[in-house]
């Protein structure tokens, strides 16, 4: 049987993290990494604040995450900084997990233009930065989850062929 990934789940919320408003995002996306056959291994929320997402970050590799989802903080609002922190700390960024998941959300809300959503390696782990609507998440999630279970094995040193 394949190595099921280890996945670190990041709810990116000012609002959540002060407890003024339930965690609708992370629940939605572990259900979802759950029903890809995933083992969800970490949990977090935290302010959109970028030292605080970078250390849930890190505390997810130091878990051996394979996969850390990120669910908020893409858009255009001030206090959006989920891209940038993420940028800081990458080793690579990978442009096509971006470009498919604006470009299939599109055919669902205009406003899909507005999410900077993006993937990266961070060392040996890929970090993808979802929207914080929790239907936008899990539709983000869908157009990309062909690729993720490669890139993982390619990012963590597994033999894999294309
Ligand atoms: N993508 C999908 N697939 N479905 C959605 O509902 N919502 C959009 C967009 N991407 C959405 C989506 C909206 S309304 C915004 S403002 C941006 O993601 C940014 O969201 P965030 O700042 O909560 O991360």
């Amino acid at each position: 049987m394949a190595e099921t990934i280890r996945v670190g789940v990041i709810t990116v919320s000012d609002r959540a993290s002060k407890g003024e408003y339930e965690d609708l995002g992370g629940p939605e996306v572990r259900k979802a990494a759950e029903g890809y056959g995933w083992t969800v291994v970490s949990e977090s929320v935290v302010s959109d604040d970028k030292s605080a997402i970078q250390r849930a970050i890190r505390e997810c590799i130091a878990k051996e995450c394979g996969l850390v989802l990120t669910t908020g903080g893409t858009g255009v609002a001030p206090r959006d900084v989920t891209p940038e922190a993420i940028r800081e700390i990458s080793d690579r960024e990978l442009p096509g997990f971006g470009e498919v998941m604006r470009m299939e959300s599109l055919k669902i809300t205009k406003n899909a233009i507005l999410s900077r959503n993006l993937a990266a390696a961070v060392g040996s782990a890929l970090v993808i930065a979802l929207p914080g609507k929790p239907s936008g998440a899990v539709e983000c999630l869908s157009f990309v989850v062909g690729a993720i279970p490669h890139c993982v094995k390619v990012l963590t040193g597994v033999p894999t062929s294309c």
